[in-house]
Order: C-alpha cells, then sequence, then structure tokens
C-alpha cells in the first residue's frame, strides 16, 4: 500500500493562513495526499496562537509542527499539552510544555511525526538533535516515521538525513522559507528534502515586508515585523511512502500560487 504525505512549509501571518485555508484541500486532492503535516511556527509572524491552531486543522492539517517561534506566542502553552496534533522540537529542555513526537492514525495505520531544531547558527539551548533522535526511533519502534528538522544551517539538514537515511520514511527542513532545489530519496531509501519553503506573501523577506528587513540590514532602527502585503504562495512537497518498507518511492516538490 502507498501513503502520501504533504508537507507544508512554514506558515507566515494572517495572508499565509487565509492561503493555507484557501488552496490546503485543493492540493490534498490533487496530489491523493492522505497526510499532510503543516509548519505552522509564523501564523502570528513570530508564534502562533491556539486560535491560529485550530484553523490550520480546520483547513486540513492532520499533524501541526514549529520551531525556533514557538514561544513567542506565550497563550500557546496549554494548548500544546491539551492537543495531541500539534508538535514543538523534540529537543527542547523536557520540562517545556508540549511533547516534540507522536503517532497519528491515517489510512495505512498508525505512523510517527517528530519535530526537531537545529543548532548551527540557532539557539544552542536545545538538546543534541541527532542524540534526542536515537531515542525517538527507539521509542516509535517499526511505524513509519516522518521528519520535520527546523533547522538553518543546509549541513546540519543533510547530515541529519544522511544520519537517519534508511530508518526513517522521510525527512524534510524548515525555517530558512526558502525552498531547496535537491528533493530525492537518499541511498538507502529516506525521502529528503533540506528545506520545503514558507506558506507567505510571495514579494517579501521571508514573509516580511522587504524595507523592514533592509533597515535591520543596514543598521538602522527597525520596527515590529509585519507580513508584507501582495498574493502569496504555499510551498511544500509530498513524500509516497510504500508501507511495506516504510521507505519513499517519490518527492514531488509542491508550489500553489
Ligand atoms: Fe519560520
Ligand atoms: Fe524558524
Amino acid at each position: 500500500m502507498e501513503l502520501r504525505v504533504l508537507a507544508v512549509g512554514d506558515v507566515v501571518g494572517v495572508s499565509g493562513l487565509k492561503h493555507l485555508e484557501k488552496h490546503l484541500r485543493g492540493v490534498k486532492r490533487l496530489y491523493g495526499v492522505d497526510f499532510c503535516v503543516v509548519n505552522g511556527e509564523n501564523a502570528s509572524v513570530v508564534g502562533l496562537t491556539p486560535q491560529q491552531a485550530d484553523a490550520m486543522l480546520d483547513a486540513g492539517a492532520d499533524v501541526i509542527t514549529l520551531g525556533n517561534h514557538t514561544w513567542n506566542r506565550r497563550e500557546i502553552c496549554p494548548y500544546l499539552d491539551d492537543s495531541a496534533y500539534i508538535l514543538r522540537p523534540a529537543n527542547f529542555q523536557p520540562s517545556l510544555p508540549g511533547r516534540g513526537w507522536g503517532v497519528f492514525e491515517t489510512k495505512a495505520g498508525p505512523v510517527a511525526v517528530a519535530n526537531l531544531i537545529g543548532r548551527c547558527s540557532m539557539d544552542f539551548s536545545p538538546d543534541n538533535p541527532f542524540r534526542v533522535v536515537d531515542k525517538i526511533l527507539k521509542d516509535v519502534g517499526d511505524l513509519p516515521i516522518f521528519i520535520d528538522f527546523h533547522a538553518e544551517a543546509t549541513s546540519e539538514k543533510l547530515a541529519m538525513g544522511y544520519y537517519l537515511d534508511g530508518n526513517i520514511s522521510a525527512l524534510w527542513g524548515t525555517h530558512t522559507h526558502v525552498p531547496t532545489a535537491d528533493e530525492q530519496i537518499l541511498p538507502h531509501g529516506t525521502g529528503y528534502q533540506t528545506d520545503i519553503g514558507m506558506t507567505g506573501p510571495v514579494v517579501s523577506v521571508l514573509g516580511v515586508k522587504p524595507e523592514q528587513s533592509i533597515a535591520l540590514f543596514r543598521g538602522e532602527l527597525t520596527s515590529r515585523y509585519e507580513t508584507a502585503p501582495g498574493p502569496c504562495k504555499l510551498c511544500g512537497a509530498v513524500f509516497t511512502i510504500d508501507t511495506k518498507t516504510r521507505l519513499c518511492t517519490k518527492v514531488e516538490r509542491v508550489t500553489v500560487l
């Protein structure tokens, strides 16, 4: 049996969320998607609220993953404990709210989804993701497993891909908001893309008004980041999994304007 899993990149701002609500079900139909994981860490530009998480689940996400902006909207904390359908990086300190991986039902039976965060050019306080993932794999056992690795460095994401190759169904990167053109099946059968991009305004710097980003890089005083105006795009990837082997047979990059 085949399982088709859609991963959607960081949803940015009100307009990104609206674009997701408008297009996600159509994309799922078009690609015959059975299960969908959406990164939601930027629905409030930085962070997300419980209402925004609910909206993403209503729009057709089966699971929401997060990243370095998990804690920017603190009202999400109880939601992370209460909802089984949202994950925060598993290598955050275990005492923090929420969970980093879970098991979810699909037409092909249970699958595991895990969220990890990288440390290169990012916060150094999370645990080593390469060590934490060993324990997750042990706990998950022989279920198909899908991982959103939220990280800045392409090297860290590629190294994780090769580290887990053959032992997980697929791994994709999030966080940079720029999709990479390297969707592939790694030598031992794991589906992989270094970064799947974002769901947000096309004319923007990572979803934010270009002038705000330019001011930051010019060393000027900056205002609170605002989502750029204008049309959005949805970026993601569809991983087709052979449920017998739990490995990937096809990876397709997805862009919906
Ligand atoms: Fe992001
Ligand atoms: Fe991020």
